[in-house]
């Protein structure tokens, strides 16, 4: 049995209210727990320009580097984008260039499926100069002529975010770029960029949060949903693989017919207000990601959870 749904859910969870839509898509298989399958997943949120972004996107870090087989990882993230992952995170640090253009590879002949992301380093943005000049390398290994949402990748040396703000917005109005945001910025570096001119219109804020890192939810969670801002969370799974073989979560995950990995990646999603990056080289790896779009983790899985990976 086949059906589909579009769907616009007020989420109320965590004492966060954000609007979410969705379409999926199910084919009803008998599989594990009896439970469906999703064919097609596409989860949204909503950015503070009033624009959509996927909520379950894919990461890139390590892909085109040689771990393995090339077109294995190409098939990997196809497999994802036919799956409704259509956000894609990469960085011009990623293998200097490779992951970058793996996903230009992807990516040819189906850019306005995709939800794009890349990253400047912090040692190109110390003037506007670096800044643009990295963006032009960036699009040009993409094989696009735009970003969906161009990062600041982390801090470092980049003193002057005025002067970042300013060269984002003029890559904005000029096309090059259809928002921009930040990664890795703790609460005074957002009240920072927050007293800049224009520095409320960053988009994100991607930080590092799994079940395995929570401290984040001390601090800058409170300051990001009292802005407005949402987050994309990166090493959902922890990054190493430690946290997926957890006997806890591996009996949430029994419960409701998935991987651990759906379950910590549906995790960082259970707020409705934040974006999830999980990387996989691996085709089936990524079919069981996928599934966390579908998952809604209830009152008991969160106990159990938080018991194990307290804050
Ligand atoms: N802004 C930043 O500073 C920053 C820092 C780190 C990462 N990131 C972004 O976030 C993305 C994700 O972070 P991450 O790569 O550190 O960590 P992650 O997504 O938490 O974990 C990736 C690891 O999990 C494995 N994996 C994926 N799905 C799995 C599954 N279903 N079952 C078992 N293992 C699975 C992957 O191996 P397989 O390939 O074998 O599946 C890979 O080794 C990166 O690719 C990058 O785009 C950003």
């Amino acid at each position: 049995m086949n059906f589909q749904s579009m769907t616009r859910r007020q989420v109320t969870l965590l004492g966060l209210s954000a609007m979410v839509t969705g379409s999926f898509t199910m084919a009803q298989t008998g599989g594990a727990g009896g439970s469906a399958i999703p064919t097609t997943t596409t989860r949204r949120i909503r950015l503070p320009d009033g624009s959509l972004a996927p909520s379950l996107g894919m990461g890139s870090w390590r892909l085109g580097q040689g771990r393995r087989p090339i077109t294995q990882e190409e098939d990997a993230m196809r497999t994802g984008l036919s799956l409704g992952m259509d956000l894609i995170d990469t960085a011009e640090m990623y293998g200097s260039g490779a992951s970058e253009e793996m996903v230009g590879r992807v990516i040819a002949g189906r850019r306005s499926e995709v939800f794009l992301v890349s990253k400047v380093l912090p040692s190109n943005a110390t003037t506007a100069r670096g800044i643009r000049n990295a963006c032009t390398s960036s699009l040009k290994r993409l094989g696009t002529d735009h970003l969906d949402l161009y990062l600041l990748h982390w801090r470092a040396q980049v003193r002057d975010l005025a002067l970042v703000v300013d060269t984002f917005e003029g890559l904005k109005r000029e096309g090059h770029i259809r928002r921009w945001g930040v990664s890795n910025f703790d609460v005074s570096d957002m009240e920072e960029l927050f007293s800049v001119a224009g520095g409320k219109a960053c988009a994100t804020n991607q930080v590092e949060y799994s079940l395995a890192k929570r401290d984040i939810e001390h601090d800058l969670i409170p300051w990001s949903r009292k802005h407005g801002v949402p987050l994309m969370a990166y090493s959902p799974l922890g990054s190493d693989g430690r946290l997926l073989r957890n006997a806890a979560l591996s009996e949430v995950a029994s419960k409701h017919g998935v991987t651990p990995a759906a379950i910590a990646i549906a995790w960082t999603l259970r707020d409705g207000s934040t974006i999830s990056i999980p990387e996989s080289g691996s085709a089936s790896h990524i079919r069981e990601n996928a599934r966390a779009v579908t998952l809604s983790l209830d009152a008991q899985d969160l106990t159990v959870l938080d018991r194990v990976f307290p804050v």
